[in-house]
Order: structure tokens, then sequence, then C-alpha cells
């Protein structure tokens, strides 16, 4: 049996994080551990491999106390704990195969070290009309031959709240990153504002990006910094290496980068590092972050997939007044229908790359949602 007593964790900084927490777990037990973003939940998953250290109680399994184990026990009691992460922890520029034999090693196994967060390019621009985006024949082959984008054509209004759904792997991310150029794609047209973005020269795309706001799936945040550093490097645009630049903003900025924090509810945190985050918290610093921008399109990732149901709807609420009192197009990739139903003017769904779907949301029907997801996929949500 596995049987945490008293745990609590405090964090550097005063956090408590777990606040005396005892239960068992029976072998063969499947325990789903539920609650808020920030209610603990991680916390307390990593002090039972002691990836994180309790600061007080005790967790005893198989005749050991593992708050108390020695390196070597340690290492011995790891090998039997397996862990999924919430976001993967994949060595991104290793294969998927030798990933998958890492796990032989044990998940903890330091001389994978970890891939950094993708290169930025930097820009910086000004501010313009509004108009039409419009996608005409997108395709991407990536290097490898994965077709992610096939033939893809669409259009959406200013003011319009787009929906982008589809399984995972179908191709939402790479429609998403190829409107802003992260994604160079193989063909297709994307025009907004009279220019071709996939044409545009490197002046012209960073004119462009400065108004065309992101939300990443995975925060994207620069970990080892403040959290008033990473909004304030969105007036800079979410691409900005030279984030040592952020002391001399102007005094206009950081006022406003403290107004974006209160709008997301986090004002107090704006001085917090923003690993000591959670999930939630981060993903509403990558929103006030992109706010930082006045976008006038606003691109987001799946900006609320590793959120509780209680979160996702408050970023998806904040997206929504970007959308209703800023005036900004939001393109936003989702996976629950719900979320859908209640956020989107109109919806186009991808399979294989495909486009398969273009219309309101109440026009998904089951057999429409087949068509989307596939013969044996149930609605869960
Ligand atoms: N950098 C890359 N190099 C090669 N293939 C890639 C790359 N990124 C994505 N792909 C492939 O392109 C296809 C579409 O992937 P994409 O990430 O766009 O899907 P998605 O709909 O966003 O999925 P998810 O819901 O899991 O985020 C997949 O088959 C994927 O394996
Ligand atoms: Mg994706």
């Amino acid at each position: 049996m596995l049987k945490v007593e008293n745990l609590s964790k405090i964090y550097e900084g005063g956090t408590q994080a777990l606040d005396d927490v005892s239960f068992e777990v029976e072998p063969g037990e499947f325990l789903a551990i539920i609650g808020l973003s920030g209610s603990g939940k991680s916390t307390l998953l990593r002090c039972i491999n002691r990836l994180i250290e309790p600061t007080s109680g005790t967790i005893t399994w198989d005749g050991v106390d593992v708050t108390k184990a020695s390196q070597e026990e340690l290492r011995r009691i790891r090998r039997k704990i397996g862990m999924v992460f919430q976001h993967f922890n994949l060595v991104n520029r290793s294969q998927v195969l030798t990933n998958v034999l890492s796990g032989r090693l044990g998940y903890l196994n330091p001389a994978l070290s970890r891939a950094g967060d993708e290169p930025p390019p930097d820009h910086h621009g000004t501010g313009g009309v509004e108009s039409m985006l419009k996608v005409e024949n997108l395709s991407k082959i990536y290097e490898g031959g994965t077709q992610a984008l096939d033939d893809v054509s669409f259009e959406v209004e200013p003011g319009e709240f787009l929906a982008i759904i589809g399984l995972s792997g179908s191709g939402k991310s790479t429609l998403l990153r190829c409107i802003n150029r992260l994604i160079e794609p193989t063909s297709g047209t994307i025009t907004w504002d009279g220019v071709d973005i996939t044409k545009a020269s490197q002046e012209e795309l960073r004119r462009i990006r400065r108004r065309i706001g992101m939300v990443f799936q995975h925060f994207n945040l620069v970990n080892r910094s403040q959290v008033l550093t990473n909004v304030l490097s969105g007036r800079l645009g979410y691409l900005n290496p030279a984030l040592s630049l952020v002391n001399r903003f102007p005094k206009a900025d950081i006022d406003k980068a403290h107004a974006q924090l209160a709008r997301v509810g986090l004002e107090e945190k704006w001085d917090a590092r923003a690993d000591e985050l959670s999930g939630g918290q981060k993903q509403r610093v990558g929103v006030a972050r992109a706010m930082m921008q006045d976008p006038e399109i606003m691109l987001a990732d799946e900006p609320v997939a590793s959120l509780d149901p209680v979160l996702a709807r408050s970023i998806m609420q904040y997206l929504e007044r970007i959308n209703q009192e800023d005036g900004a197009m939001v393109l936003c990739s989702l996976h629950f229908l719900d979320l859908v139903h209640e956020y989107a003017d109109r919806v186009i769904a991808l399979n294989d790359g495909k486009l398969v779907f273009e219309g309101l949301p109440s026009e998904i029907d089951d057999e429409k949602f087949n068509e989307i997801y596939g013969q044996e996929a149930e609605r869960i949500g």
C-alpha cells in the first residue's frame, strides 16, 4: 500500500502547495486526483517520487519512507514508479524511438538533457487597419514527408472568433503557426491587410507579427524570469529574444503590464518567477503577454488544453473579451466542443491536414462529428 501522511510542501517564497495531506492507495487501485489549477496536484505527484522534496510528512511504500530514502534507495524506488508528465518532457531534438527507449533508464536520467525553447526571431512595427484574413490552398509538407496541411482554404472576417478543431495530429498547430510564419508553408497564400504573408519580406513580416498575438499551448514563458518581465516582453512581441532589455521599458509599458496582469487576476504575482506558477497561472501570463501587443489577430493554440475546467473558462473569457471589447479576430484551436459552442462564431475542422468542415458550431451534429473525429470517436465533452 502507498501511504501518504500529513504531507506538506511550502515552496521557497512561501507558497503552501500542500497542507497536511493524508490518504492511502491500495495496490491495483486507479486513483484520480482532481482540483483547480494551482491546488497542488502536480506538487503531490512529484513528492511521491521526490522530484520535489516535501517540507514535512511521510510517504510510505514497500516498507520505505520515500521522504527519508537515501539516494541509493531512491534510485531503486524510482525504477518502479513510472511517470507521465503534463508537458510530455520529451527530448525534442531526439527521435521518438530514443525517447521511448530512455524509459528503460528511467525518466530522470540526467544524460537526457532537456531541449530548450524554440529559437525566436525578433520583430517590431506599427499598427494598422482591420481586414479579412484569407487562407488559400495552403499546404505544408514537413521535411521527412509528413503532409500536415493539404490544400486548406478559408476566410476569417474582422471581429470573428474562429475555432479550429480536429484530432491530435490533424494540423491545427501547423495551420496557426503558418499564419504568423513561425512555420513556412510549402505552398498557398495567406492574405491579410493587402499583404501575402507567405511572401512577406523580413521587414514586412516584423510589421505583421507585431499585430498578431499568440497564446501557446505550453505557455512559452521564460521560466527563470519574473512574471512582469514575461508580460513586458509582449511589448516587443512574443518572439523577441532580447528580454534583457526589459529594464529599459518606459513606465507606461510597465504600468500597462501591471494592468494586463490585473486583467487576468494575477496582479499579486508580478514578481514571482514564471516557473513558480501553476499551469493555469502560466497561461494567464501568456494571455497578458499577448494583450501587451494590442493584437488585431489573436492566435491561440489549444490555450486551455492543460487547464482545469474552471480556469479553461476563465482563459476563454479573456479571449472572448479581446474579441468583443478590443475587436481582435481570434483563431483558437480547441479540443472541447462545449467550449466551441460557447465561444466560437464559426468553426473549421481539420482531418489529416484537410479541411473537412466549415460552419457554425450548431451545425456539428453526430454525423459531422464522426466525419471530423472518426467513426469510433465518442463525445466526452
Ligand atoms: N516540426 C515537425 N516536423 C515534422 N512533422 C511535424 C512537425 N510538427 C508537426 N508535424 C506533423 O504534422 C502533423 C500535424 O501536426 P500538428 O502539430 O499541426 O497537429 P495538431 O492538430 O496541432 O495536433 P495536437 O492536437 O496533438 O496538438 C502530424 O502528423 C505531426 O506529426
Ligand atoms: Mg497542436
